[in-house]
């Protein structure tokens, strides 16, 4: 929140008051016992949403409209309407950042699941959705109990651009397709698939191009972002577009920053004509927490606050986190800078969520999911889910030997040190509620084995080795040794990036030392949302095996323990490059450039676009058995038909050396479909992550793209087992690239496929036009 009002506070101190008592929730609008609000057309579910929303907008006055275009929306107590908080966060669980959340009994505490990062590797679109589904299990038990709201302002979609940035934690990380079907899967979980009946409102956010906090000065408040027509379209807008055409997400969320010089809050072309003209939003637009404050206090983006408000609105904003809609609308109408057409208009699109959330339908127990309460929070197949989810994304990096998993006969003594060792919180990240419990790395490994507790350093910033001796001596005794270091929310945060990509103080050291020492082996487990260069331990022998953690949620400890003895097999991969820290000194966090510029020495970013030196390149995770792939069957060659309208008149053009607009090709159901046989020739049952990337044709300077992600599949597959997997790929969703102007296009020609590290396939791409079929 930047600004704040008097108005805000005293709304927000009545509401806190009213939901502190955590008793079953009355009617938010229409109560059956009304007789009077009963007759009127918004109340009639007999009508359709569109007949009760326009009914409800003509009974009110200017002065109470103005009140509903913040998040705080003041009742309308004269037509029995309450006042509601549209402000709630679930990013991977029920939170209380939003006020409009409380843990209070009998609703103590929510399940935690991993922090985005560590959900996202494990590259399981079943898992992600099944999230989503106790996620808003829990949110609507908790509304029906009084304690929470309906609407929730997650998830996080931007796109992990800087290895710096603080929230990167909280984001589907650094590849778009992946990022975007992460969206789509989880909001498909907590909205439910029913468009009338929204079981929760999600909303993905921050629109668009936001991903620095801050960072050498300059802050999210204040930037703006300098970004190409290119990397909008083929990396910073596709989660979003995905999110709204395929998760059917009920809202957008713009953001603080500018983009190209001004203010996403009031870009119509970003609201008005990308979301809702050429994406179909069907929700509402929200702004972040006081963003249109921020755009004219901190930006001064506009001379008045009526102008701020008014061009908020007619961008397309429909509701403002913060007061100053609420305080400035009117005066911009009487002002004649905005319509009151233009108001109704932003309430339709509010009112209109709140209708398919059931707000207006009166008693909250008919409502479908109305009998859900506080027998259905924390269950413990709530719980085992987030086990689930932290054994399914913790990454194994390194297993020389291989010496992992540890084995209960051998390894009977374990001594456990490090900063976050015993971590609880930390490993919730931000964003977070109130665990249901936590198990520790700590307790997880004392299922297993016997431990020596050592801190080693008192916290992640590891400032002295005052400790390192007792965690010496602790390593000398034991039969293994697991080091649980890495960072947490004081290092990288909301409002905080990274200035390096280290381990932070004394924390090599303190590694080095211990391994050196150690009896057993040395196993390096790492909590961390950001990459961390770790290249000290992957190349020191005594180190065995490494994980990396990311913020494993309420059950971590658990999982590590499951996985370092082997319980569980790792099957996670990591969603983000892990640079070596040298590369951010050709690299401004500001530089918004996805594409590498090598005379300028402008390294690029992402797998997608740098092919310089890595840590752990995107995709890396090792298991504890073998998997041997063949291709089954694949196609040579497709053609690509194009749309009989612009190519139809006769001329007979040469398409083999050019790239055809994805809107010149029909591209229905133009899919290439591979089919890979993945045995398991180990002795293990396992999970196999598989993933496709695809290469274009060679000579696409323009495009300047190293590789793409076009497809992962999880498969499992028994010890000595086969399975064969199916893979499809969408022609013009996955192996289009986007131009310097911004154009998607299909570049003909041999199109080479990257099939689990191992296999290539070449599939060549011939335009058939004119019914002259190329092949
Ligand atoms: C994906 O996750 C779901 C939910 O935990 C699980 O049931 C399923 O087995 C997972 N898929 C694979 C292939 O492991
Ligand atoms: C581990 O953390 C828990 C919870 O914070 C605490 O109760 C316990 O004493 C800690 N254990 C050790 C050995 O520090
Ligand atoms: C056909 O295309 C070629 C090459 O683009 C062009 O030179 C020629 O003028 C075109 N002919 C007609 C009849 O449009
Ligand atoms: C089309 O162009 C390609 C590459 O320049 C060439 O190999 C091919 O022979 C051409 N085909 C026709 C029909 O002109």
């Amino acid at each position: 929140m930047g600004g704040s009002s008097l108005l805000f506070s005293v709304v927000l101190l009545v509401l806190v008051v009213v939901l502190s008592s955590g008793e079953a929730r009355e009617p938010f609008a229409c109560d059956p016992k009304d007789g009077n609000t009963k007759k009127m057309g918004f109340c009639k579910v007999s009508l359709t949403i569109g007949e009760r929303v326009n009914d409800l907008i003509g009974r009110l006055r200017m002065e109470e409209k103005v009140r509903l275009l913040v998040n705080n929306a003041a009742a309308v107590p004269r037509i029995g309407i309450k006042g509601y908080e549209w402000w709630s966060e679930a990013l991977h669980g029920v939170s209380n950042v939003g006020p409009g959340t409380k843990f209070t009994p009998p609703f103590p505490a929510a399940t935690s699941f991993p922090q985005v990062i560590t959900t996202v590797a494990s590259f399981n679109l079943s898992l992600w959705e099944a999230i989503g589904r106790v996620v808003s299990d829990e949110a609507r038990a908790m509304y029906n109990g009084g304690t929470a709201g309906l609407t929730y302002w997650s998830p996080n979609v931007n796109i992990f651009r800087d290895p710096r940035w603080g929230r990167g934690q909280e984001t589907p990380g650094e590849d778009p397709v992946l990022a975007g079907r992460y969206a789509a899967s989880y909001v498909r979980g907590l909205q439910g698939t029913d468009a009338n009946r929204l079981k929760v409102a999600a909303c993905c956010k921050h629109f668009t191009a936001y991903d620095l906090d801050n960072w050498n000065g300059v802050d999210r408040f204040h930037f703006n972002a300098q970004v190409s027509k290119q990397d909008i379209e083929d990396t910073f807008d596709v989660p979003f577009r995905m999110c709204v055409n395929e998760g059917k997400v009920a809202s957008v969320m713009c953001s603080y920053n500018q983009v190209n010089g001004v203010p996403t809050c009031a870009d119509p072309n970003l609201l008005k004509k990308t979301i809702r003209a050429q994406w179909h939003l069907h929700g509402y637009i929200v702004s972040d927490c006081d963003s249109v404050g921020v755009f004219y206090s901190n930006q001064h983006y506009t001379s008045t606050p009526e102008e701020a408000a008014a061009d908020a609105i007619k961008a397309g904003l429909d509701l403002d986190c913060g007061p100053f809609l609420a305080v400035h609308t009117q005066d911009a109408v009487k002002k004649g800078l905005l319509s009151e057409a233009d108001v109704n208009g932003a309430l339709v699109n509010t009112l209109t969520v709140q209708m398919r959330l059931g707000m207006f339908d009166g008693e909250p127990s008919a409502h479908p999911y109305g009998n859900l309460g506080p027998k259905d929070v924390c269950t413990p197949a709530h719980q085992n889910l987030a086990l689930e989810a932290a054994t399914q994304g913790i990454v194994l990096l390194k297993n020389n030997g291989p010496v992992l998993p540890l084995s209960t006969h051998r390894h009977r003594t374990v001594a456990v040190i490090g900063p976050n060792s015993n971590a609880t919180v930390t490993m919730i990240g931000n964003y977070a509620g109130i665990a249901c419990g936590y198990t520790s790395p700590l307790q997880g490994i004392g299922r297993y084995a016997q431990v020596i507790h050592r801190v080693g350093c008192e916290n992640v910033a590891c400032g002295n080795e005052n400790q390192f001796g007792p965690a010496i001596n602790a390593a000398r005794q034991a039969d293994a040794t697991v080091l649980v270091m890495g960072l947490d929310q004081s290092i990288e945060a909301e409002t905080v990036d990274r200035v390096g990509l280290f381990l932070p103080g004394r924390q090599q050291d303190l590694v080095s030392k211990v391994a050196a020492a150690s009896k057993g082996p040395t196993i390096l487990v790492l909590m961390s949302g950001g990459p961390v260069d770790v290249t000290f331990a992957k190349n020191d022998p005594r180190v065995v095996g490494i994980f990396w953690a990311g913020y494993p949620g309420q059950a971590g400890g658990a999982a590590i323990a499951d996985l370092l003895f082997g319980k569980a097999n790792p099957g996670g991969k990591l969603p983000v490059t892990w640079y070596p820290h040298e590369y951010l000194t050709k690299l401004p966090m500001t530089n918004m450039g996805m594409r590498a510029r090598k005379k300028a020495g402008y390294p690029g970013r992402t797998y997608r676009f740098y092919n310089g030196p890595v840590v752990y390149p995107f995709g890396h995770g090792l298991t504890y058995t073998h998997f041997v792939h063949t291709l089954a069957s694949a196609p040579t060659v497709v053609s690509v038909p194009l749309n009989g309208h612009r190519h139809g008149h006769a001329n007979v053009t040469n398409f083999s050396n050019r790239a055809i607009r994805v809107t010149h090709a029909r591209c229905g159901k133009l899919f290439i479909t591979l089919q890979v046989d993945v045995k398991n020739v180990g002795s293990r049952d396992a999970t196999h992550t598989l993933l496709v990337f695809s290469v274009p044709p060679p000579g696409g300077a323009q495009w300047a793209l190293e590789k793409q992600l076009v497809a992962f599949e999880k498969v499992h597959v028994p010890a000595n087992a086969q399975q064969r997997v199916r893979v499809n790929i969408h022609v013009c969703k996955l192996l289009s690239v986007v131009d310097t102007s911004g154009i998607r296009r299909i570049p003909m020609g041999q199109h080479s496929l990257h099939i689990a590290d191992v296999l290539q396939h070449s599939v060549s791409l011939q335009a058939a036009a004119l019914g002259i079929i190329k092949s």
